[in-house]
């Protein structure tokens, strides 16, 4: 494997060269690292799947660098123009009708009609999608069902058969971006996310909440995902002798367990931000439990219990 910091003068150059030879290269946005691939290849799409070992039926989110790149895969509704052009490029991800002539491999929609399309807010993957000139399909660089990277080192860890990774840093949002469909011109809320509800709201009007059903139409609700190997504690107000601690706000609940803190100040975004590089380092110190400190439902926070209910989900259903 090579990883290549993004600034390094030809790391855009040897990465589209990968892409178009049909190899993953895994790269940098402001939610997670991603696995990229010609979305228009299904060879290379179905390498995605194998790497990740993820369940075939789980659809992957096309990446493209603007609106009118995303208007040439999906139908955009008036409501659908209007959040887009307000929040890409962003944490955003949009179901829509998949146009017939989108060129989108089948496998990377798993044969849904729809298609999810998103336009990352990140230097490097905007410097990756103008320069490939094409869709990237790019789920999160994790094996399936793990927790997400947020650094080239955590996506290099869990996928070092990947043979390049952009490194761009630490990823700014830190959580997934927030997956909205629309039923007519209503907007449903698939999957909470980087952008906030009521960001999304000022916009969009009232967000439904779609109920989690057998086959995932909006995914990453496999019940348990972002699977550490710690059992998590949720809502602990403070760790037992065995357990490590995952901390948020002012409150000093003092432990010799090892213990970090989501934002000392009680911000959400910090939080959300600092969450899967947390969850990581306390699984890899030797506590078979994660306590959990209760984190506030406002703003990133619906993201943020979302996936700590997802990593808390027993794990007899995890995927891989
Ligand atoms: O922030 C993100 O969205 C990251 C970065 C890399 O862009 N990507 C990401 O992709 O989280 P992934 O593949 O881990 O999650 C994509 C989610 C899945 O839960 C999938 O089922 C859902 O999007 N999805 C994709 N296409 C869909 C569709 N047509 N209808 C409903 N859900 C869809
Ligand atoms: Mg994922």
């Amino acid at each position: 494997m090579t990883q290549l910091p993004a600034s390094h003068a030809a790391a855009i150059d040897v990465a589209v060269a990968s892409l178009r030879a049909g190899e993953l290269v895994i790269f940098p946005t402001e939610t997670v690292y991603g696995l990229g691939a010609d979305a228009r290849d299904d060879r290379a799409v179905a390498k995605v799947y194998a790497a990740k070992g993820r369940p075939q039926f789980n659809p992957l989110i096309v990446h493209v660098a603007d609106l009118a790149a995303a208007r040439a895969i999906a139908v955009f509704s008036p409501a659908a123009l209007a959040v887009a052009e307000r929040f890409w490029p962003g944490p955003l991800t949009l179901v829509l009708p998949r146009r017939p002539d989108s060129g989108v491999s089948l496998l990377a929609t798993a044969g849904l009609e729809t298609v999810a399309v998103r336009v990352p807010d990140h230097p490097v993957a905007q410097a990756l999608l103008r320069a490939f000139g094409g869709p990237l399909v790019a789920p999160s660089a994790n094996p399936s069902g793990r927790i997400s990277p947020t650094s080239a080192a955590h996506a290099a860890d869990g996928l070092p058969d990947i043979a390049l990774v952009l490194d761009g840093g630490p990823c700014a949002v830190g959580l997934e971006s927030t997956i909205i469909g629309f039923a007519g011109d209503r907007p449903v809320l698939l999957r909470p996310g980087g952008l906030s509800r009521d960001a999304l709201e000022t916009v969009a009007g009232p967000l439904e909440r779609s109920a989690p059903s057998g086959r995932p139409s909006a995914p990453g609700q496999l019940a348990s995902h972002y699977a550490p190997r710690a059992r998590l504690r949720l809502n602990a107000a403070a760790p037992l002798p065995h357990e490590a601690f995952l901390n948020f706000g002012p409150n000093a609940a003092a432990s010799a367990n090892p213990t970090l803190n989501l934002s000392p100040s009680g911000d959400v975004i910090e939080a959300a931000a600092n969450l899967f590089a947390y969850l990581r380092a306390l699984d890899s110190s030797r506590a078979s439990v994660i306590a959990v400190a209760s984190i506030p439902h406002h703003g990133l926070g619906e993201a943020i219990n979302d996936r700590l209910a997802r990593a808390a989900a027993p794990r007899d259903e995890a995927p891989a």
